[in-house]
């Protein structure tokens, strides 16, 4: 047998092989998809996945507010507590597991949520009718999920920075909820983060890096701004570019972006 065509045979054979193995790893790709329940309707996951995640792709809604799609989660607000086998856990930092039980839309986890949001609203200084965000807030569309009308815990009024010195955007701190949402997913081009939180405590507050910020672009400042559930971060010279009454929340509840 010639050297060329014993090589010929040689590839052929690799080939095959290779068809093999790829056919193999898809089956087991196929195979490897998660089954859980969530609140009495199966789904499926792929590995990885968080139960937040995987609840979204499947048309359950867990209400959150410091996760947002594509950051790092920081499991912060504890908004989205589900439970697993009689056990509360943050759905946005645990990920689902084979045969995985959950409860999310139950009477306890519900109560504990509007509780949540309630001392979020208490906590801060959140007068929804004057803000730019109305109608784009996280905040206020969980305070209208929950119907609350007087929150049960007594009003704080803190005294909190209201810093419009920047360059292109500016923060009020009475709005803030600490979901620091802003600084991880607010960074230049070579990876440098423009927000960070100062002091500590019932004291912290945003601040921008004012270098960065004097130079990152409209796009940037917009991101920062939408990126924020709440009204802390504003981009200067744009208000009320969207009229109250079509904004996000004004059109569906929190919630119906997500549900099938
Ligand atoms: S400024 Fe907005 S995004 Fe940043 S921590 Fe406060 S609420 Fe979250
Ligand atoms: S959304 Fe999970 S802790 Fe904030």
């Amino acid at each position: 047998m010639s050297t060329s065509k014993s090589k010929t045979k040689a590839k052929a054979k690799h080939d095959v092989k290779a068809k093999a193995k790829s056919k193999s790893k898809s089956k087991s790709m196929k195979s490897s998809k998660i089954r859980f329940e969530i609140d009495g309707k199966e789904c499926t996951a792929k590995p990885g996945q968080t139960i937040v995640e995987a609840a979204r792709d499947n048309g359950v809604y867990i209400p959150v507010l410091c996760w947002y799609e594509g950051m790092e989660p920081a499991g912060i607000c504890r908004m989205c507590m589900v439970k697993v086998g009689g056990r509360t856990m943050p759905g946005c930092t645990t990920p689902v597991a084979e045969g995985m039980i959950i409860e999310s839309d139950v009477p306890e986890l519900e109560d504990m949520r509007k509780a949540m949001v309630e001392m979020l609203f208490v906590e801060g200084n959140h007068l929804c009718p004057t803000c730019e965000k109305s109608g784009n807030c996280d905040l206020q569309a969980l305070g209208y999920r929950y119907r609350m009308m007087v929150p049960r815990f007594p009003y704080q009024f803190p005294l909190r920075l209201v810093d419009a010195t920047y360059t292109k955007i500016m923060i009020d701190n009475n709005r803030c909820v600490q979901c620091r949402r802003c600084i991880r997913g607010i960074t230049t081009k070579d990876g440098r983060h423009v927000f960070a939180m100062t002091k500590r405590s019932g004291k912290s507050t945003i601040v921008a890096d004012r270098e960065l910020e004097a130079k990152i672009s409209d796009a940037l400042a917009k991101k920062a701004m939408d990126q924020c559930p709440v009204g802390a971060i504003l981009k200067k010279e744009t208000g009320f570019a969207l009229p109250i009454g079509r904004r996000k929340y004004d059109k569906a509840p929190i919630g119906t972006e997500v549900h099938k």
